[in-house]
């Protein structure tokens, strides 16, 4: 029987509708400032309410680590550049399975205890699975997410680190925790629960080491999967309903969204985690290409777009990259003052991170009904005079569609290709994140406009005011 209040309990499914208000909040552009707060709310009023009925100890260190917790969450957030964002969710996201392994070592601890009997021979073994699986997946998803922020953050090689030994060194690993995970069960003891705990730190760390740079948002998603599933275990042991939902909600969004994001990029999340170890790099070698090209300036640029009658935009890394979407959003507002119809086509890959673009661009003010999904834009492109890439390259490189054995052979891409002319803004021949060559940029209806996004948008801005 569960020691939580009904009051509380009552409490508690309301925050649980908050989560579950917040996700479908969430799901739209229009709503989602509104969801996040409400998702929020959920949370705060959750931990306030454990202080008026829990037999809390230790409550002037509890509200210590609660004030240093907000204060570095709060500067954190609030300094982060939007293309660090997946840094932050990794950092946010691994010290959750921390918390959560933790949480269950300290349970494990509690059981035996209070079991009355050292051998935990008397302790639900429904239970004891819950809180081993807590503690092994939890200690996975710390230390992973601890190596995909460094990763991200740079601080060590963004590239996938293989080293010979590594695919046994994984698969030792994987034994000894299963191992362990059993032993835990059947002889509970916290010690095994404890090196059940190391293993899993290792696991994590040999998971994630061989993943690529550009895979490693990917893998975050997956291992944001992982944590909310240690949650739900950990609301099981803990027989708390909120963690309960909380961590299902986490887990099953976590789970769709690895899914969705590694079919946008027609791959498996198998390959993603495991294509370097089979031998064939994540990503491709990302030589410059020196093959002509045709380019232009600005003014060549500005004229091509005011005598159109139909533009889309397709904004990619690079915009974020040069924080363009400002000057973006102006010359759009002045295309369509006069009389161009203009949209921006909107890959779910684009950028770095999911939904990047549909960030970048709302941070601009740009209104919703000119964010334009893939599927619903793909057929318009060939009626379109000019299509403007800002910063984007894979998203629309054809080698997706022609190029068997390319790393970006099967990515649905946006049909730019099929547009009377296509620009391209971008500062060099240096390839996008896949690291191969785009045939369209050699394409005869194609221009290259070289520069940083934001000078060159600055520049067409300029020139379309004045013809
Ligand atoms: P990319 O293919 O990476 O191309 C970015 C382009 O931006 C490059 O051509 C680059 O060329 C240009 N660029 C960079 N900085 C710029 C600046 N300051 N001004 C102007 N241009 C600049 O980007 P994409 O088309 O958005 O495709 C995204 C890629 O990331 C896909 O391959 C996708 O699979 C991968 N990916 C996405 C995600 C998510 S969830 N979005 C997660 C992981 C991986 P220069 O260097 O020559 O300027």
């Amino acid at each position: 029987m569960s020691g939580i209040p009904v009051w509380a309990q009552l409490i508690y499914l309301l925050a649980a509708v908050c989560f579950i208000l917040a996700l479908k909040g969430l799901s739209s552009p229009r709503h989602a400032r509104r969801g996040n707060a409400v998702g929020a709310v959920g949370a705060v009023v959750a931990c306030v309410v454990v202080f008026f009925y829990g037999h809390l100890h230790h409550v002037p260190a509890i509200l210590v680590a609660i004030a240093v917790g907000t204060a570095v969450g709060f500067v954190g957030a609030r300094r982060v550049q939007m293309t660090q964002m997946p840094q932050l969710v990794a950092l946010f996201n691994g010290v959750g399975g921390g918390a959560a392994a933790l949480v269950a070592l300290l349970e494990l601890a509690d059981l035996l205890d209070s079991s009355g009997d050292s051998s935990g021979a008397h302790v639900a073994k429904f239970t004891l699975a819950a809180t081993t699986f807590t503690i092994l997946v939890g200690s996975v998803s710390f230390a992973g997410s601890l190596v995909t922020f460094a990763k991200l953050q740079e601080l060590m090689t963004s590239r996938p680190v293989v080293f010979r030994g590594l695919p046994v060194a994984f698969a030792l690993s994987l034994v000894a925790a299963v191992v362990l995970a059993v032993l835990v069960v059947t002889q509970p003891a916290l010690y095994l629960g404890a090196i059940l705990a190391v293993v899993g730190l290792l696991l994590g760390v040999l998971l994630v080491l061989p993943v690529g740079g550009a895979d490693v948002p990917i893998v975050i998603s997956l291992l944001n999967a992982f944590t909310g599933l240690t949650v739900a275990a950990g609301g099981y042991v803990l027989d708390n309903t909120l963690l309960l939902v909380a961590g299902t909600l986490v887990g099953a969004s976590g789970t769709f969204l690895t899914k969705l994001m590694a079919s946008a990029m027609g791959r498996s999340v198998v390959n993603i985690l495991f294509g370097a170890l089979r031998g064939g790099s994540t990503l491709g070698a990302g030589v410059a290409s020196d093959r002509p090209v045709r380019s232009a300036g600005p003014e060549d640029v500005a004229i091509l777009l005011a005598y159109a009658h139909r533009v889309i935009v397709v904004p990619g890394y690079g915009l974020a990259v040069a924080q363009a979407q400002h000057t973006l959003r102006e010359l759009v507002d002045l295309l369509g003052e006069r009389g161009i119809k203009v949209d921006y086509a909107i890959h779910p890959v684009a950028g770095r991170m999911p939904g990047h673009m549909n960030v970048l661009l709302a941070e601009a003010q740009v209104p919703y009904e000119q964010l334009r999904e893939m599927d619903d834009i793909n057929p318009e492109f060939k009626q379109t005079d000019v299509v403007l890439v800002v910063g984007a390259n894979d998203v629309v490189n054809p080698a997706a569609k022609t190029t068997p054995g390319a790393p970006i052979y099967g990515m649905p891409i946006l049909h730019a290709d099929e547009a009377q002319q296509v620009v391209f803004m971008k500062r060099s021949m240096r390839p996008g994140f896949a690291g191969i060559e785009n045939q369209l940029l050699f394409d005869p209806r194609t221009t290259l406009l070289f520069g940083d996004a934001k000078d060159s948008l600055g520049k067409i801005l300029s020139a379309v005011k004045a013809l």
